[in-house]
């Protein structure tokens, strides 16, 4: 594939996971912009039919927010040419994985319970993310970090800490292309 492909309907999904304060969505409409690709959040899609994420969990629960975000990799999975940011737990649940992975090369954004704690208290949806509201959020962080670090683990990582959206864009824009040309 050259780079003419760039944008193409036909172009393999990047699709970026990651804990919650690792600048998914950050980057990934920087590569959207970039690769010219259609940049996707499936966050802000579930929001969009549903509702804010902080009202799901409280009115329906968790499990119904997780249903949603079945059906959303289930319909993504099936589309090409997009760069996806997805929920911090959404490729650990095995049917999004391989609905995602179909047709998508994945990358794992990574960052310090510290740094990640920073970027979620000054974003502007830090209040939204109903699984932090607790009265330490910073240690809630590190435990569900800890959780999760094996479902991370299976994917490339790419660190974020003391980087900027532009520097670790670069670092999977490199790493896609290799991939896609290989
Ligand atoms: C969640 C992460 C959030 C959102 C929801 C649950 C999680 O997305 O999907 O609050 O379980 O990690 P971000 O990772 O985009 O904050």
């Amino acid at each position: 594939m050259g780079p003419t492909a760039l944008g193409s309907p036909f172009v393999d999904n990047i699709v970026l996971t990651g804990f919650m304060g690792t600048g998914k969505t950050s980057v990934g409409r920087e590569l959207g912009t970039r690769l010219r690709m259609e940049f996707v959040d499936t966050d802000e899609i579930i929001e969009s039919r549903h509702g804010p994420i902080d009202r799901i969990f409280a009115e329906h629960g968790e499990q119904a927010f997780r249903r949603f975000e079945r059906d959303v990799a289930s319909e993504l999975g099936q589309r090409k040419g997009l760069v996806i940011a997805t929920g911090g737990r959404m490729l650990l649940d095995p049917v999004n994985l391989d609905d995602l992975t179909r047709n998508g090369r994945v990358f794992c954004l990574v960052a310090t319970p510290e740094e990640a704690h920073r970027r979620i208290t000054t974003d502007e949806i830090g209040s939204e993310r109903p699984l932090l509201g607790g009265d330490d959020p910073q240690r809630r962080i590190a435990e569900l970090m800890a959780e999760r670090s094996d479902g991370y683990s299976r994917f490339p990582q790419i660190d974020t800490d003391h980087r900027d959206v532009a520097t670790v864009a670069d670092e999977i824009v490199r790493l896609w292309l290799a991939a896609e040309t290989a």
